[in-house]
């Protein structure tokens, strides 16, 4: 099976949140698994900032744009550890910039950005030696993929055959954009209508890919029943449920190598299931000194990592730190970065209570390690999750989520009662309403949880066991991949 992965950002290269993780190790788990994988990303800045070798690979196109045309140079990245081809797509104009989508504000040419990206990376699987059987796209700024195969390039014998999968991470970024760009994208102005690429008479790129995809996926199973009702879908929940035959939500899972507590190079003493606690031990020693203090304190550690957006229930945090740091039940660290009016908040209430909350503000992957391996309890008290990463990276590394009963942390956490210690499924902390009250109520019986030493290692080591790796997730994808190329692909008028 031969699949080209698109999608806007993967790790090692380029990262704002978890579609990167997953770009990023899905190529290499299906590569193991046979399928002969080419991975297509932008060249961004942070790409090249990153000392990783970009070769050029000669292959150099133009891109339509409206009445222009943008040139595409298409560098290759070997990587010893993945058997994946990882293909850049390089344009300074669209992509040498410090950031990836924007600061506070998105980059007001997003639109022309990924409607090129997405016409250059189906011309450039033309240009390659071998037809592919997949296109899987990633998220809005690939939207414009399955509608480009079904209507432009329906007769280019190196993608008419290919089906065309578009998976969901997010339905809150839909990629909008006003009308008027529909004339970049160049296709028709009759696809600009309601059943296909507008949404209240604006241009829509994820919607464009839900409807021209032969088979539509998202990141866990609940997710994928909470986006065919409102308020999850987002307003695309009636075009969701229309393509329910072919929608799947299938969990992510973890790249085990680059989350490992046994050999992370960020955190001081690798450790495992039988030594957990020396090893986050001597990450808390790390971790203190990082923040300035001589000595960490024996409080549990209790910590945030996350982009700090109302998806993440940042103001739950906000109002938990407010009511329970006074107490002096646990140490709270947070580490995010994101909308400012939430980094003054959480300036102000880590003012309050110095010793017992450390903000950091800003994106460190090597700290984002250190804090999981220091913490005892991460926080993801999200308004809603399609799948969630952090609490399965807390899991492995001996950190009790604590989550919000909402998409994927439905599927990957369960709360701890009587009965789930007794059969062995207890895994974190959950709580159901949106309110901090709720939130707090669960981090209390976390607490005192963690007071009892026996029944917490028996939590932290069967967490720390728990098999989150990409192999059979992966396999799911082969799955789909598999059903979707066994039927016809849909028709599109
Ligand atoms: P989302 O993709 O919605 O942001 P996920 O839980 O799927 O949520 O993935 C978030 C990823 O981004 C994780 O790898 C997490 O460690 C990382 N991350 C988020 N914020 C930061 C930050 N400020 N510094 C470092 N890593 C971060
Ligand atoms: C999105 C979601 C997150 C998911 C990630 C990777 O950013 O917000 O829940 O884990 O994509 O699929």
């Amino acid at each position: 099976m031969r699949v080209l992965e698109v999608a806007s950002e993967a790790t090692p290269f380029a990262k704002t949140g978890g579609l990167a993780d997953v770009a990023g190790a899905l190529p290499a788990a299906l590569g193991r698994l046979g399928c002969d994988v080419t991975l297509v990303i932008p060249a961004y800045r942070e790409a090249f900032a990153k000392g990783l070798s970009l070769e050029p690979t000669g292959i150099e196109f133009e891109v339509p744009i409206g009445t222009r045309r943008s040139a595409a140079r298409i560098l290759r990245c070997r990587r010893p550890e993945s058997p994946a081809t990882v293909l850049l797509v390089a344009n300074d104009d669209y992509y040498d910039r410090p950031s990836l989508y924007g600061g506070a504000e998105d980059f007001p040419d997003n639109a022309e950005r990924y409607i090129f990206f997405s016409r250059a990376a189906i011309e450039l699987a033309c240009r390659l030696e071998k037809p592919f059987d997949i296109l899987h796209c990633h998220d809005w700024q690939t939207g414009l993929v399955p509608a480009y195969q079904k209507l432009l390039f329906a007769d280019t014998p190196a993608v008419a055959n290919a089906r065309t999968v578009m998976t969901i991470h997010n339905m809150a970024y839909q990629g909008l954009f006003w009308h008027w760009d529909m004339l970049l994208t160049g296709l028709h102005w009759r696809h600009f209508n309601w059943q296909q690429m507008e949404f209240y008479n604006q241009l829509n790129l994820l919607k464009t890919g839900i409807v021209f995809a032969d088979a539509v996926s998202t990141v866990s199973p609940t997710y994928a029943r909470e986006i065919q009702q409102g308020p999850g879908g987002c307003g695309l929940e009636g075009l969701l449920a229309s393509r329910a035959d072919v929608l799947t939500g299938i969990v992510n899972g973890i790249d085990t190598q680059a989350w490992d507590p046994g050999s992370d190079p960020h955190i001081p003493r690798p450790y495992g299931e039988s030594d957990f606690e020396q090893g986050k031990y001597a990450a808390r020693v790390a971790l203190a000194a990082r923040l300035g203090h001589a000595a960490p304190d024996s409080r549990p550690l209790v910590a945030f990592v996350g982009r700090l957006v109302n998806q993440k229930g940042v103001e739950l945090v906000i109002e938990l730190l407010g009511r329970m740091a006074g107490g002096g039940r646990a140490h709270f660290v947070i580490l995010g970065t994101g909308s400012p009016p939430y980094e003054d908040a959480l300036r102000r209430v880590a003012a309050a209570f110095p010793g017992t909350i450390d903000l950091v503000l800003g994106f460190d992957e090597g700290l984002a390690h250190l804090v999981q391996a220091a913490a005892d309890v991460t926080l993801v008290p999200s308004l809603f999750e399609p799948c969630g990463l952090t609490q399965l990276y807390a899991l492995r590394y001996g950190s009790i989520p604590l989550v919000r009963a909402t998409g994927g942390l439905v599927d990957t956490v369960v709360d701890t009662d009587p009965d789930t210690l007794r059969d062995g499924t207890a895994s974190g902390f959950v709580f159901q309403g949106f309110d901090a009250l709720a939130l707090e109520h669960a981090l209390v019986r976390a607490l005192d949880a963690h007071a009892d030493r026996e029944l917490w290692r028996g939590l932290v080591r069967r967490g720390m066991r728990q098999d989150w790796s990409w192999d059979s997730s992966a396999r799911e994808y082969l799955r789909l991949f598999e059903r979707t190329c066994a039927v016809p692909p849909a028709r599109v008028d």
